[in-house]
Parts: structure tokens; C-alpha cells; sequence
């Protein structure tokens, strides 16, 4: 991991600033943060990095959570973050590419914004380093929001520097944790059914899928080949390799979080896999082969039985997702 400059964790800065507010003494209890705090659920780090130079406050969060609604940040005020990242489908858009302004296609697919405060690289291919720069590229894309940064932060009267500020403030309020496969990992022996205890079984032996999707987020934020990009031979998509120029990284890409994986079909960089199924099977014949595949991965010979056991794991990453800094 690369030294950054994040130290800080949220829960320090919250409580650093709710030490700030007591200070300061009744009388001048200031509006809000007193009484709003950002929960990290059960199963995640407790510990997630913010810059130093934009500290988590509930008026940036109140602010972002709003931009991430409002349509005026594209061209037409049709299309805002949330037509690509919809709440009610987990952040993603139930579509294998995503659709952005006057319908025009992109080339890959939205994907959910779940514990991305989390994240140390952004984008498929982590071309981008932090959330603050991330947020601003959508609104800049001509397939996606179409504006320059000038007119979209005059339409919503603040300067960029804020839009960045409060849009990734936003975003790393969105966590899921607390799904099942938690629940029965800090002790409770009853929240996973046995087959899903199998699939718990096989994702970390047989099937071998811990080795890269790891950690409380079921992600080593690292890129890898597992021949999404290469179906017949062919590449696609250089993904990691435009980045970085390695021939290696030729059709890499990040590991993406398995939390949610139920709600965001369809899968992968392209969504060429329809469902869950899909993905188990394109796994257990060993990936598309190419030149630069990814060793951990091979031919699974997984029985009936196992697939459906690691499918009945994967669904159980389906937790509650909380967005925003809510009431104790
Ligand atoms: C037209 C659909 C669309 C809109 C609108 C859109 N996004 Fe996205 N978003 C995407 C796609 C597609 C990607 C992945 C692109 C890639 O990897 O090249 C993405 C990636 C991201 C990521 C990186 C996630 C990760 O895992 O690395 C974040 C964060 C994000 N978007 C936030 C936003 C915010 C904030 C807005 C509004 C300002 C927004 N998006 C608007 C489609 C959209
Ligand atoms: C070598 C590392 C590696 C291994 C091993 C691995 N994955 Fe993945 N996984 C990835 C990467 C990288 C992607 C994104 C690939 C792409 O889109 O081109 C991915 C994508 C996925 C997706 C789609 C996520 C989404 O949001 O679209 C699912 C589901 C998934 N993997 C499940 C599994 C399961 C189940 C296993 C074990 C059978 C497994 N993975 C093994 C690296 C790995």
C-alpha cells in the first residue's frame, strides 16, 4: 500500500469534532453534529481512511447526498449520480453497460458504490487515486453527464472544490455490512444456513475465490486477469493495462466488493454475466484463457450440490445498506 495522506479514521474525526461541540458548551450547540454519527455496521473495518483535508462533517454529507440526486449536473437535467447508482438497486443500474445522457451507451458497467471509502483505486481499472477526484469525472464524461466543471458548479451555485468535497463525503457514507455471512462470523452459529456454511467452505478452499476477493469487503482492491475482457481470443478492453502499461495488465481489473452481489446483476466490468449462476460457472470451467490469466485460476470441478452451496453464500453478503450520518 502506497503511504497516503489519510490517518485519520471517520470514527476519530466524528468523535474529535463531537469533543469540539462539547467543548464549546450547550449554549452554542452547533445545528447538527451533535446528534448525527456515521455507524459502521457489523463486519466492516472499524477504521475507514478520509484525507485530512476533507474531513467528514454532516453538512457536506447533507450537501453530497443532495448533488447525488440533482439532475442539473447534466446537460440536459436529465440524469443525475443516482440514474447510474440507484439506491434501490444497490447503488448499481441493473444494466450490463451504463446508459447516461440522451441514452448513450457507455462500455462498461455502473458499479455499486457500497464501502467504496474503502477503496485506494478508482474506476475498473483504478486509473483514479482518491474519491475527490473520482466524483468529478461522471459530470466531465460526454457520455455520461456531459458538463465542464465550471458550468455545473455555477448551476448549483458552489465551487468545485465543495462539489468534490461533499459528493465523496456522500459516498463513503454508504456502507453495507450486517448481512448474514457477519452475523455468523462475530458467533452467531444460526444466521447462515448449512449449505451457505458450505459455500462459506468452498469459497475459501475449492473454490478459491478468497484469493482475491478477501477482507471485510470481499476485495484485495488489487487487479487481476480472470478473461472477462477476452471471450474468444480477443480482447475487448485493456483495462489495468491503459493505466499502467504493463502487457501483463493486459484485461485486468479491479476486484470488485462481493457485498450485495445478489442486487447488481448483471456481473462483471461488461455485465456479461447474467446471474449468479453465470458467474459460479464461468469460474468452475477456469475463466476464458488468454495469455495473461491470472494463476489462481483454473478448472474448479465443482459438483451440483457445491455451486448451489456458493451461491447460497454469495446471497448471504446481502446486509443493510445505510447511506448518510443518521439520529444515534
Ligand atoms: C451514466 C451513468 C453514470 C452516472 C450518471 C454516474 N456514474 Fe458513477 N460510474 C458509472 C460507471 C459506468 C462507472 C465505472 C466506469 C469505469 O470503471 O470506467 C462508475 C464508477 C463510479 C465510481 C467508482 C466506483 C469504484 O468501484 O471504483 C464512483 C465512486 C462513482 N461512479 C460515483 C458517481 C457519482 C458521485 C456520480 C455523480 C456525480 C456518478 N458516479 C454518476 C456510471 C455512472
Ligand atoms: C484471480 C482473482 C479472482 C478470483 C480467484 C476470483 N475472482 Fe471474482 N472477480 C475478480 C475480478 C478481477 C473481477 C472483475 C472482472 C471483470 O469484470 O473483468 C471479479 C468479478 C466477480 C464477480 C462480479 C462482481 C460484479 O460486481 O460484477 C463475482 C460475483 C465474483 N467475481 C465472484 C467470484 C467467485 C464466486 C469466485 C470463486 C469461484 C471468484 N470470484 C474468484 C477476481 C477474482
Amino acid at each position: 500500500m502506497p503511504k497516503s495522506p489519510f490517518s485519520r479514521s471517520v470514527a476519530e474525526l466524528l468523535s474529535l469534532s463531537l469533543l469540539a461541540v462539547w467543548m464549546l458548551g450547550a449554549s452554542h450547540q452547533p445545528r447538527s453534529l451533535s446528534s448525527k454519527r456515521l455507524d459502521i455496521p457489523l463486519g466492516l473495518d472499524a477504521y475507514m481512511p478520509v484525507p485530512e483535508d476533507n474531513p467528514i462533517t454532516p453538512e457536506k454529507v447533507t450537501l453530497g447526498r443532495k448533488l447525488f440526486f440533482d439532475r442539473r449536473l447534466s446537460r440536459n437535467k436529465r440524469v443525475s449520480c443516482a440514474t447510474c447508482h440507484d439506491p434501490r438497486r444497490a447503488f448499481t443500474d441493473g444494466r450490463p453497460v451504463a446508459a447516461g445522457i440522451f441514452g448513450k451507451r457507455g462500455t462498461r458497467s455502473a458499479p455499486t458504490l457500497v464501502n467504496r471509502g474503502y477503496g485506494a483505486a478508482f474506476f475498473w481499472d483504478g486509473r483514479i487515486r482518491t474519491l475527490e477526484e473520482q466524483v468529478l469525472k461522471p459530470i466531465q464524461d460526454p457520455k455520461e453527464m456531459d458538463m465542464t466543471l465550471a458550468e455545473a458548479s455555477k448551476r448549483v451555485r458552489i465551487s468545485t472544490g465543495e462539489l468534490a468535497a461533499a459528493l465523496a463525503s456522500y459516498v463513503r457514507t454508504i456502507l453495507s455490512g450486517n448481512a448474514p455471512a457477519d452475523r455468523y462470523l462475530n458467533g452467531d452459529r444460526e444466521a447462515l444456513s448449512e449449505e451457505a456454511r458450505q459455500g462459506l467452505n468452498l469459497f475459501r478452499g475449492k473454490a478459491n475465490c478468497s484469493a482475491c476477493h478477501v477482507g471485510p469487503n470481499f476485495t484485495d482492491e488489487r487487479f487481476h486477469n480472470t478473461g472477462v475482457a477476452w471471450p474468444e481470443g480477443r480482447l475487448l478492453d485493456p483495462g489495468r493495462f491503459t493505466v499502467t502499461g504493463n502487457e501483463a495488465d493486459r484485461g485486468a481489473f479491479k476486484t470488485p466488493t462481493l457485498r450485495e452481489i445478489a442486487r447488481t446483476a448483471p456481473y462483471m466490468h461488461d455485465g456479461s454475466l447474467i446471474s449468479l449462476e453465470d458467474v459460479v460457472e464461468y469460474y468452475d470451467r477456469g475463466a476464458n484463457r488468454n495469455p495473461y490469466l491470472d494463476l489462481e485460476l483454473r478448472p474448479l470441478r465443482l459438483t451440483r450440490e457445491e455451486k448451489q452451496a456458493l451461491i447460497a453464500f454469495l446471497q448471504s453478503l446481502s446486509g443493510k445498506i445505510c447511506e448518510g450520518l443518521r439520529s444515534p
